[in-house]
């Protein structure tokens, strides 16, 4: 059995934050902004929508494209790790599609490679036989978890939504052909942001009888990353996954057509189509307008090349993911 993309969608926040409003609250300057991470704004959550609202704008227009009625989803991975929700954000956004069957609807949280372990889930489901259609969302509200004094960290991330419908098909007309994911938790302190253990305080009556606990409330401490660290892990296992996906989808990389890599840093965007002697009007780059939008990156840029015709139906695309954990991956599709 094969899987296909067969629609995609995207939403983006109304509040766009440039670089120089951001050097009107941090010390930074757009010139080092542009030049250290080819960011020139982003677009930020203020309130007025949230991450629900996003994710369940992209996945509308992902069925709308696919020509799916919310009703023959058979389901939803919401990929993000900042979701509305502590139990998970997929619930809520499957009761607002309004998936009257009650498909099941769960989160996967794998910083900036969400999107490309939700698409591999995808697929595996489909080729086992159990799905037939598998909404994909990529979501994230970074800003959230950002020290807006902090400028190592402020300047790079935003706030998105980008989906995919995969749909179960012939195995002639397969669309996922080879796909390479990773996980190094010994890196995970070059990116991370630490869940708080609140002290609880257990309040004793005179017999020494626990009465309860104070209510405090958890929290999660900001993002901190060692961006050196990360630039590092990224130039040098990315490249390396792409070639074992080619390698699993017998194919050379002559034979793809636009390379889409997480929209982290126009640096390592370079670095890597560089190192696989890859042709940079092939690569597909949006990051300019958004930042780094974690798990909605890949697909935000998708939904932007596709409907502005860049990639045309039939075409090839090697895509990968790297973030926090550490994790990567690469997967190669056809549109
Ligand atoms: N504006 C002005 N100056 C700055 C800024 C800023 N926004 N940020 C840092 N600087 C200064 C530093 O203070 C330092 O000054 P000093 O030399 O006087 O001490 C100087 O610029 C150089 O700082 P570095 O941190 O060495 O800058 P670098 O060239 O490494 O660029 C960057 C930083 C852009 C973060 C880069 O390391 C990078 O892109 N790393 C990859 C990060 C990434 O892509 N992460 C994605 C995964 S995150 C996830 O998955 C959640």
């Amino acid at each position: 059995k094969g899987c296909k993309l067969i629609g995609c969608g995207s939403a983006i926040p109304s509040h766009e934050f440039s670089n120089d409003d951001l050097a009107k609250i941090v010390d930074t300057s757009d010139e080092w902004i542009s030049a250290r991470t080819g960011i020139r704004s982003r677009r930020i959550l203020t309130g007025k929508e949230n991450l629900t609202t996003l994710a369940v704008e992209a996945a509308r227009k992902a069925l709308e494209m696919a020509e799916v009625n919310a009703d023959d989803v058979d389901l939803i991975l919401f990929c993000s790790s900042s979701p509305d929700q502590m139990f998970g954000g997929a619930p809520e956004v499957q009761k607002e599609l309004g998936c009257k069957r009650n498909p099941p609807a769960f989160d996967i949280r794998a910083a900036c490679s969400g999107f490309l372990l939700g698409l591999v889930t995808a697929s595996s489901y489909i080729r086992g036989g159990s799905f037939t259609n598998v909404l994909v969302i990529g979501a994230d509200n970074v800003s959230r978890y950002i020290d807006w004094t902090d400028k190592k960290t402020c300047v790079l991330f935003g706030d998105a939504a980008g989906a995919v419908l995969v749909q179960a098909c012939d195995s002639e007309e397969d669309g996922l052909f080879g796909f390479d994911l990773h996980t190094d938790g010994f890196g995970s302190r070059h990116v991370y942001a630490d869940v708080k253990h609140t002290k609880r305080n257990i309040a004793l009556d005179l017999n020494g009888t626990a009465l309860g606990f104070s209510p405090t409330c958890p929290s999660i401490s900001f993002i901190h990353m060692n961006g050196q660290e990360v630039y590092r892990f990224a130039v040098s296992v990315v490249p390396k996954s792409i070639k074992a996906s080619l390698a699993k989808a017998r194919l050379k990389l002559s034979d793809i057509d636009w390379l889409l890599l997480h929209q982290a840093n126009m640096r390592i965007i370079d670095r890597v189509a560089t190192k696989l002697e890859f042709p940079m009007d092939r690569v597909i780059s949006n990051l300019a307008n958004y930042g780094n939008t974690s798990a909605a990156s890949i697909p935000l840029a998708l939904d932007e090349a596709i409907r502005s015709g860049k990639v045309k139906e039939g075409e090839t695309i090697a895509t990968a993911g790297f973030g926090g954990g550490l994790t990567w991956g690469s997967a190669i599709v056809r549109w």
